[in-house]
């Protein structure tokens, strides 16, 4: 369904969804919870909405790799290593289905790849804190990944149909991703004091972190109340904040490990754990590009862009070729 194509160099896709006519058909398909599909008409806020979102996840996945590929040659173990190996090209195949799922939208990958270049385009804050030690990779399939499960699993359920089959084979990677996480954990625990304090320390470092890739509180987030009517998000971040809280603390009491929240308790009353304040500056200022690691993430993409450019071209040529071709 998902096509791996490059976008040639100045052809741009089209916009053929725009439509600032009525758009028929699209709150009934809504309120009867049927998928909206590209060649439906759709509200251009919607639209756009779409591309932003699908575009920064993709741009995620992408950038998600960089921090775990620094440690595939490190991996102490055969059987580490391809799972590492097949873990971050499972990260390289989502960022494509999610590009190909937001060019259905009319926008070109050519425009989508820009965008995170040249810096207009997010992507997870999550991504810019630096991978220090072995124990870091159990602890991202573990909390990043579980966090990401989380907040995906209900873009399963996604109005846009595109996004939502694609998040299905997304979820079911990350499941595995989460996995392998844990159990590297589990291993880990059960070996030396040493050992034991590597994912300790780990925690400690990726536990508020992984909190902030929710998005800001409900009353801060922009997008959030438009997305939920439009059925793109489910829940709010809030919401998945505090389910990913509930599921992680009996996670972390079997693994042995303390979550480095002196607030974080069982509130009998609410049915959920509280838990402390986030330290929003420190997300803001990641989001903004000032995080540990931004710098050498987008130098990283530069380059792999820039490496990659003679492929681009062998494809226009060979798409020039092809065309010549046919025209006889
Ligand atoms: N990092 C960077 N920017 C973030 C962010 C985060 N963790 N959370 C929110 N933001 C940005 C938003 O993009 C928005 O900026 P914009 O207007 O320039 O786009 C702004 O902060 C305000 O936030 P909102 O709550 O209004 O934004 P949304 O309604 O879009 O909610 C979201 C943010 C929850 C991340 C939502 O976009 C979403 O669910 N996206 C899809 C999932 C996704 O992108 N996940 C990224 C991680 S992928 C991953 O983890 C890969 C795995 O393999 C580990």
């Amino acid at each position: 369904m998902y096509t791996q194509a490059l976008d040639l160099p100045g052809v741009q896709a089209t916009d053929s969804a725009v439509t600032e006519a009525p758009c028929v058909g699209f709150d009934e398909k809504l309120a009867a919870d049927i998928k909206i599909e590209p060649s439906d008409p759709m509200p251009d806020a919607y639209r756009k909405t779409l591309i932003r979102q699908i575009s920064q996840h993709a741009h995620s996945e992408i950038v998600g790799m960089l921090p775990e590929g620094n440690w595939i040659t490190r991996a102490p173990t055969l059987k580490r290593k391809a799972i590492l190996l097949a873990k971050v090209q499972d990260e390289g195949g989502h960022g494509l289905y999610l590009y190909a799922a937001a060019e259905t939208l009319g926008v070109s990958r050519d425009t989508m790849v820009a965008a995170l270049l040249d810096g207009s385009a997010k992507y997870s804050s999550i991504f810019n804190y630096p991978t220090l030690s072995w124990a870091d990779i159990g602890v991202i399939g573990w909390l990043v990944d579980g966090a990401a499960i989380t907040n995906q699993v209900p873009l399963c359920r996604c109005s846009y149909g595109p996004y939502a089959r694609a998040m299905v084979r997304v979820c079911k990677e990350e499941s595995f991703h989460q996995r392998q996480g844990y159990d590297l954990l589990v291993a880990m625990m059960k070996g030396s004091a040493a050992q034991r304090a590597m994912v300790q320390e780990a925690v400690d470092r990726w536990w508020w972190p992984v909190l902030m890739m929710f998005g800001p509180h409900d009353q801060d987030s922009v997008h959030g109340a438009t997305s939920m009517k439009w059925g793109i998000k489910r829940f709010s971040n809030d919401d998945l904040r505090q389910k990913f809280v509930d599921a992680t603390v009996p996670q972390a009491e079997v693994l042995g490990v303390t979550l480095p929240d002196p607030d974080l308790k069982w509130n009998a009353e609410r049915g959920h754990y509280d838990f402390g304040a986030i330290d929003w500056n420190e997300f803001w200022q990641v989001v903004k590009g000032n995080g540990p690691c931004n710098r050498e993430r987008m130098a990283a993409r530069i380059k792999a862009h820039e490496d990659g450019a003679w492929v681009r071209e062998a494809a226009r040529v060979h798409a020039e070729k092809k065309t010549a071709r046919q025209a006889h």
